[in-house]
């Protein structure tokens, strides 16, 4: 077995980095916990200049999630970096990330400074930052375009200013593997010093080589990879947690690291952040994706039914992915209930388990077998600390070959405690349910995005609905679940505009926020 390698999540800063994917303060919270679980080293919790909703989040992680690193982005501007420290203030182990372009083209076309007012302010952001904390980490960013003589030059410069955390990341996913070791080994063997820090690989995946490149950069030497769960981020994405963990345990003798994170929970973190953003990962996703242990063709079938070892390399177990299994029906008590979520890895307050046995029984009446599946969709639902400011207690559609017609109702302290109804018409029952539910509050809905799943097999299936909506323009997903799609989907914008409730609550600009990269 190689050296270790330093798993650093990024998925709560760059995955964040992406339209929709934005993430309350809470939400990242809850995900930074799951992460703990999961055992990464270092956990990005946002870029704290960026939005007060960032530096919320930043704070709340770094208070309550206590093992791993906790990092925090800053440009090489003093408010940046000042904030950044203040934000990690209460961590056990705060980084400070700084980070400036380093090729010609971004210098000279965003930045407008010369390659030695470049180096100048690396130092002096380094040198900043090391006031807050001994674990400071370096980006040049778009090292993989960068002159290798001033990105040596630059790297020196970080490393004698302090840095112990060098980055060298593919910004915008442009580097072949080969290419990408390269730069990793000449960096190292040229730089002074470069044996006292790590160095890091972070890649995106616009040519869909972002995890080969990690793997290639580990080759190189660097000692800590940065990666997002379901390789959400930035356009194409960052580099895959789960896809580089995975190929380490399945390829030893190839890609020779060991690294902290346990396997049995990469399942369940992508589960939970595919419910916190909305987006589910592509069906044929490596690891994750709901067709990635699935056989379709005979032959295969055939062979995996003789021998796993035929055509999966990777068992679905070793990943968390549970086989399906009838666990609980109608007459199943609220122990029973309890006790499969804790067999499930899920430790609930009574409160949630009071919530969940509602819902199980409700749904127990409209389905006959009740899965693993059916309990983790039902949970998911109620992943959001967003307070329930309505609820839903009436929805009826009628819809045909004419237009479709809803009328709803909900409840809650947002409706003065009465029930609220309304009646809207709509091209399907889903927009119809959609424009009551927008009448009813009074808010500007627009939906951008919206999936519906099955959560097992058979006709009496669960279908869970993830919608991500702008509602009076702050963008937020909500996620729903029950046997009817247009009750699930109203289930789902319910949840979103709970979410916007308590947000306006905290006046959160963090939903909104957008990130800027120039000087
Ligand atoms: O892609 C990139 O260069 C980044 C840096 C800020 C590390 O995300
Ligand atoms: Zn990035």
């Amino acid at each position: 077995m190689g050296s270790n390698v330093i798993i650093f999540d990024t998925t709560l800063r760059d995955g964040e980095q992406a339209p929709g994917n934005s993430m309350s303060a809470e939400e990242k919270l809850r995900l930074a916990q799951q992460l703990d679980a999961l055992g990464v080293d270092v956990i990005e919790a946002g870029f704290p200049s960026a939005s007060e909703g960032d530096r919320r989040a930043v704070r709340m992680v770094a208070e309550t999630v206590r093992r791993p690193v906790i990092a925090a982005l800053a440009r090489c501007h003093d408010r940046d970096i000042d904030l950044a420290g203040e934000a990690l203030q209460p961590a056990a182990r705060p980084r400070v990330h700084v980070f400036i372009a380093t090729s010609d083209l971004h210098l000279e076309c965003k930045l407008r400074l010369s390659r030695e007012q470049c180096l100048e302010r690396a130092g002096e952001a380094v040198r900043r930052a090391r006031r807050y904390t001994d674990d400071v980490e370096f980006s040049a960013e778009d090292a993989t375009r960068t002159d290798l003589e001033f990105l040596c030059r630059v790297v020196e410069a970080a490393i004698a200013a302090g840095a112990t955390t060098i980055n060298l990341p593919d910004t915008v996913g442009y580097a072949l593997p080969v290419e990408y070791g390269t730069m990793f080994r000449a960096v190292r063997e040229r730089v002074p010093g470069a044996e006292r820090v790590v160095f890091s690989a972070h890649c995106h995946d616009d040519l869909g080589l972002a995890v080969a490149n990690s793997l290639a950069a580990i080759e190189a030497g660097a000692g800590q990879v940065e990666c997002t769960v379901n390789g959400i981020g930035e356009r194409a994405g960052n580099a895959a947690l789960e896809e580089i963990v995975v190929a380490g345990r399945v390829r030893p003798g190839a890609v020779s690291f060991r690294c902290g994170v346990n396997p049995q929970e990469l399942y369940r973190t992508s589960q939970l952040l595919s419910h916190v953003i909305g987006v589910f990962p592509q069906p044929n996703k490596a690891v994750v994706g709901r067709n990635a242990f699935a056989h379709e063709a005979g032959i295969h079938q055939h062979g995996v039914l003789q021998n796993g070892l035929t055509y999966e390399i990777i068992r679905p177990e070793e990943v968390g992915v549970a086989r399906s299994s009838l666990v609980l029906g109608k007459h199943s008590g609220r122990h029973a209930l309890e006790r499969r979520y804790r067999e499930l890895g899920y430790e609930l307050d009574d409160t949630t388990i009071a919530k969940l046995y509602g819902e199980f029984t409700a749904l127990a009446d409209k389905k006959r077998e009740i899965l693993d599946e059916d309990l983790l969709a039902l949970l998911h639902g109620r992943f959001h600390d967003a307070p329930e400011a309505y609820r839903l207690t009436h929805l009826q559609v009628t819809c045909g070959t004419v237009a479709a017609t809803a009328d709803v109702r909900l409840a809650g302290p947002a409706a003065d405690g009465r029930e609220r109804s309304a009646t809207a018409s709509g091209n399907g029952p889903i927009a119809a349910a959609f424009a009551a539910i927008a009448k009813v509050v009074g808010r500007q809905v627009d939906v951008m995005n919206l999936t519906v799943q099955s959560v097992t097999p058979g006709r009496d299936s669960l279908g869970q609905v993830l919608v991500q909506a702008r509602i009076d323009g702050k963008s937020l997903s909500g996620h729903g679940a029950s046997t009817d799609i247009v009750e699930a989907s109203a289930r789902a914008l319910v949840h979103a505009l709970n979410k916007v409730s308590h947000a306006d609550q905290l006046e959160d600009q963090s939903l909104n926020a957008s990130y800027f990269w120039g000087v």
